[in-house]
């Protein structure tokens, strides 16, 4: 496995292993790895000549710095996951070798989509995320790019930003990655306490739960549910839960046949945020 710090040796590289026609799968990361990155890792091996990870905990999409300092930084353990994994180039680039002196983002349009759920917690964060997987679309030039569903809204932004962009990249959403007790795997798990981890896996019954009353219960009382499961937790703080359109995310009120929904949901374990979501139409 290679790793590279700078983009002239990342494409010094490629120059003189890429043939025109090799399909090169890519998978971005903020490091702190877990089965979930390594389950995309090997989706993209499957499909592609070479894998390229990256690894960069990116300052711009981070809207409280406290967040940002208490990210986890896992640089040698995330490189030994990679190396067994069998990832072929690693590209783990510093502040200074993105962004230069100038650590902002840049301004998107994402059609409305930046507005809704995470875009109204976190100002600022979607413009964060499509400034660094523009940037780095820009010096892979990936023909696979691959994202987990957890991050669903993320995962939309990206193909919006994408399409918007003209850049000649497709983006593979993988299935959520869970721990046996439903838990989605997440960099920020590492944060959570023991007691903390084995109560999280209620973010995942409350899931299932809506989606079986979404055949028979309005939105309204199903909200009003969650809402109460919630509410004298000892342990989390429901931020939102919504069920929303898969292509505006936008919240509804009542369901149609013809559209397909999502549910998710954010919750707060101490300063841990925790997000989730679910298919409706399953
Ligand atoms: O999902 C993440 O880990 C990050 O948002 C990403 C896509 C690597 C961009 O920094």
């Amino acid at each position: 496995m290679k790793v590279f710090k700078t983009k002239t040796e990342l494409k010094t590289y490629f120059k003189e292993i890429r043939s025109e026609n090799d399909k090169i799968g890519f998978v971005p990361t903020m490091g702190a790895l877990h089965q979930g990155h390594l389950s995309l890792i090997k989706q993209s091996k499957e499909n592609n000549h070479f894998t390229i990870a990256s690894i960069f905990v990116n300052p711009t999409q981070f809207d409280k710095k406290e967040d940002l300092d208490n990210y986890p930084k896992t640089l040698e353990s995330d490189l030994d996951l990679l190396e067994k994994a069998a990832c072929d180039i690693v590209f783990a680039p510093s502040i200074e070798e993105i962004y230069h002196d100038n650590i902002v983002s840049i301004h998107f349009d994402f059609d409305g989509l930046e507005n809704e759920m995470e875009g109204k917690y976190r100002a600022g964060h979607f413009n964060g995320v499509g400034t660094i997987v523009k940037t780095l679309f820009e010096i892979i030039a990936p023909t696979n790019a691959y994202f987990g569903e957890k991050d669903f809204q993320q995962l939309q932004i990206v193909r919006k930003m994408v399409k918007k962009s003209k850049l000649n990249v497709s983006v593979i959403g993988c299935p959520i990655y869970r721990e046996e007790s439903g838990l989605a795997m997440s960099s920020r798990n590492k944060r959570l306490s023991e007691k903390e981890k084995k109560a999280a896996s209620i973010i995942y019954k409350v899931l299932k739960k809506v989606v079986e009353k979404s055949s028979s219960e309005t939105i309204s009382d199903i909200e009003q549910w969650v809402s109460v499961e919630f509410k004298n937790h000892p342990l989390f703080d429901l931020e939102y839960f919504t069920i929303a359109d898969i292509e505006t995310l936008k919240t509804v009120s009542k369901l149609s046949p013809n559209s397909q929904y999502r549910a998710f949901i954010a919750v707060y374990a101490n300063t841990v945020r925790l997000i989730d979501n679910i298919s409706i139409n399953t």
